[in-house]
């Protein structure tokens, strides 16, 4: 593991959740070195399920990410400092089918002790080994107009329920 971080107990997080997510965004990020995709999100939960602590993440199936995420057995959540905004606004509007990401934003990818990818300037890390996937369902919608606001394309996101296995912060 990266010399500039300390593994902590999931429940040591000490940041607000909803902010994390929805405010600072994160990277979704998933593969090996050799071949990995990144890409921001800000839709997302963290909380216990099954007596397990885990974070669940939303990927359109139409993203370069979502073909790593669903070949591989995990997957990262990264979280940056406001300073790194940049480089996210980046993975969140260019896809690595087109570009190199780490390349374009400085971002220095590497590999966690598990084989899992995460960048050198994150500040929060987790680990999350995937345990459960479905699709959003139009039918299953109670609120109807959510669907029709948020997949006019009925593009539904799969979730990734995940285990939180490590959870590291910048020292
Ligand atoms: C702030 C922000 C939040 C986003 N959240 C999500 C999300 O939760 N799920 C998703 O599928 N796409 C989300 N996106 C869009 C993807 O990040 C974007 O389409 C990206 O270019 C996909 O890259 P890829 O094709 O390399 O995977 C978000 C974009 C931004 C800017």
């Amino acid at each position: 593991m990266n010399r500039d971080f300390k593994k902590i107990k999931p429940v040591k997080i000490d940041k607000n959740l909803i902010q994390l997510v929805g405010k600072d965004w994160m990277l979704i990020t998933a593969g090996e070195l050799s071949s990995y995709n990144t890409m921001t999100a800000s839709w997302g939960q963290m909380g216990v399920l099954w007596n397990l602590p885990v974070a669940i993440c939303y990927i359109r199936p139409q993203r370069f990410t979502f073909e790593f995420v669903e070949k591989a057995d995990y997957y990262t959540l990264s979280f940056f400092e406001n300073k790194y905004r940049k480089a996210l606004n980046f993975c969140g509007s260019k896809s690595g089918r087109d570009f190199d990401k780490a390349k374009e934003t400085g971002l220095s990818a590497f590999e966690t002790e598990l084989g899992n990818i995460s960048f050198a300037e994150a500040s929060l890390i987790l680990e999350c080994k995937k345990l459960y996937a479905d699709d959003i369902k139009e039918n299953k919608f109670i609120q109807r107009d959510l669907a029709g606001k948020h997949y006019p394309q009925k593009d539904f996101h799969r979730f990734y329920i995940g285990e939180i296995c490590e959870t590291w912060i910048k020292k």
